[in-house]
Parts: C-alpha cells; sequence; structure tokens
C-alpha cells in the first residue's frame, strides 16, 4: 500500500519537473513497541488521552494563556502548534499506548541527494524520537519530508493529526494578497486575492495514510492538467498544496518553528525554538527551478 504513496510523491515532485533519479527513504517507528503489535485503524486519528498522576503535575489556567504573541488556533478550531503550547511530556505519554505507525518519506533527487546523510542523522536525534524505529507493513500516519533540511529540535506526536501542514516562514506577517499563491486562472493551482488562509510550505506535511494520500492524488492530477495545458504552477508543487489546504483545511498546523529557513536565522522573537529548517544552499547549483 504504502509504494503506491510513495509513487504519487515522486509523481507529485516529476510533474514539478525535478525528478531524475530517487533514492528513497521510508522508515517507519512505533510509539511503543513493547506492547505487541500494532492494532492498524484507519479510523484512528483521534485518540483519547489518558495520562498519569505525574504527567498532570502542572495546571492549565484559562486566564493565564501561555502564548499571548501569537495565533494559537484557526478560525476554523484547528490548533497551531506553538513552543509553550504542549507539554511534551503529556504529549508523549498521551500518545505512547497507541502504538502507532509513522511512515516518513524524503525524496533525494539528482544533486539534492548531498543533503540525505545530514538530514537522516538529526532525524534520529529529534523526530519522534519516543520511538524506536520499527518496520511495519501499515502506517497509520505519512510525513512528507522535503531532503534539504535539517531538524535542530523536537518534532513528536504533537505534530500529528489527520492532515496537517507547516506555515511558511517568510510570509506569515503579510496580507494573504502578498501569499505567493498562484494566480494565473489558467493554472489548476489559482487562488484568487482574497482568499486564502495562510501560505503553506511544501517541505513538510503529512497527516492521516487516507487524507495524504487524497491530497496527493489531487495534486498529481491538477500537476498533469496544468502541464497538459503548459502551464507550470509559480511554485509548483508547492503552489497544488496551497490551494489543496485552501479548499480542504488542515486539522493541525505546524508554527514556522517546523519550517524554518536557516536564511532567516535567530531573531524573531516568536520563534522560541527552530525544530526544522531548510539548510543554506546554493540554489543556482542545485535547482533546476529558481
Ligand atoms: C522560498 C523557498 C521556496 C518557496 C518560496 C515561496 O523561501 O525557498 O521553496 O517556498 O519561498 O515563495
Ligand atoms: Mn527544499
Amino acid at each position: 500500500m504504502l509504494q503506491k504513496y510513495q509513487h504519487c510523491l515522486v509523481s507529485l515532485i516529476m510533474a514539478g519537473g525535478v525528478v531524475f533519479c530517487w533514492l528513497g527513504y521510508m522508515y517507519s517507528t512505533s510509539l511503543s513497541p513493547n506492547e505487541g503489535p500494532s492494532k492498524y485503524d484507519e479510523e484512528l486519528t483521534w485518540h483519547p488521552v489518558v495520562l498519569s498522576d505525574r504527567s498532570q503535575r502542572k495546571q492549565a489556567m484559562l486566564m493565564e494563556p501561555v502564548r499571548t504573541d501569537v495565533l494559537t488556533v484557526t478560525p476554523w478550531l484547528a490548533p497551531i502548534v506553538w513552543e509553550g503550547t504542549f507539554d511534551p511530556q503529556v504529549i508523549d505519554e498521551a500518545f505512547r499506548s497507541y502504538n502507532l505507525t509513522i511512515a516518513t518519506t524524503v525524496f533525494a533527487v539528482g544533486k539534492y541527494t548531498r543533503f540525505l546523510h545530514a538530514l537522516l542523522e538529526s532525524a534520529e536525534k529529534h523526530f519522534m524520537t519516543a520511538i524506536e524505529e520499527y518496520i511495519h507493513q501499515r502506517a497509520n500516519y505519512i510525513f512528507c519530508l522535503d531532503v534539504d533540511m535539517i531538524f535542530h529540535g523536537r518534532v513528536g506526536p504533537e505534530a500529528l493529526g489527520k492532515l496537517v501542514a507547516a506555515i511558511h516562514p517568510w510570509f506569515y506577517w503579510v496580507p494573504r494578497s502578498q501569499y505567493p499563491y498562484e494566480r494565473r486562472t489558467i493554472s489548476k493551482a489559482y487562488i484568487p486575492q482574497d482568499h486564502g488562509d495562510f501560505y503553506y510550505q511544501a517541505n513538510i506535511f503529512g497527516g492521516a495514510v487516507e487524507d495524504v494520500h487524497r491530497l496527493t492524488k489531487t495534486c498529481r492530477e491538477h500537476l498533469e492538467m496544468d502541464k497538459s495545458a503548459g502551464v507550470e504552477a509559480v511554485w509548483q508543487e508547492e503552489s497544488h498544496l496551497n490551494w489543496y489546504l485552501w479548499k480542504n483545511k488542515p486539522t493541525k498546523l505546524l508554527s514556522p518553528e517546523y519550517v524554518w529557513d536557516d536564511l532567516r536565522g535567530q531573531g524573531a522573537k516568536e520563534i522560541k525554538l527552530v525544530r526544522f529548517s531548510s539548510v543554506i544552499k546554493n540554489k543556482a547549483e542545485v535547482r533546476e527551478n529558481p
């Protein structure tokens, strides 16, 4: 089954015109390897939270919001994950008993293979680490990562949800009319000036396997339709991802902590912790597109 999704993802990038070959990397992880075989459940995207007394020591105060400087929930009531909005210990405990399997795809294409080693090394330290590595036939969740990225801080089960996307680090303070959405009506990725919620970066997205499959299938179809019409969206698959997430709202949003850009440096005061970031690279040298 997962091969099907890999195929879709390969196609997604291919239609964007950058694939020559792929060195795929996929691993599955289990949050609780000691509890026997995983109970696979396609609908398992909501998990009742049961906590020990130890994890509940810190009281949440309704009149003392943990973040007052940033939006932590969308108008459609999806959480936006920022440092301070969750307790890592509580999250790890809440998810541990579900024995979840999380598939991860990373495509290293052409000259991008040079980034693979550092990404994987950093993933071992920071990505879903309350976890032992396990290879399962079926996954509950799937995450798709760009290869030219590094983990610097925790990216754990707080990032899990039915449909999850990350807010781009360069546009979150500007009006949506200035987002780099595709603006030509001829493209299937077209978003009008007065529409859209956030500008998402395609470097990390994920969710329940079925939801991500629906997303990649739609984007692939739209990329192919564009291609037949002789048009390529301004930011290729990222433009189609933004169109999809405009029409199908994500159930959880990752703040730019989860998709930072090293070019932005360390100065942003709303970013308390950079967790995952794009490495600085010579774009002219590695990219087909600008
Ligand atoms: C850049 C990023 C691109 C694309 C673009 C959108 O910072 O490198 O991948 O997301 O922003 O304007
Ligand atoms: Mn990239």
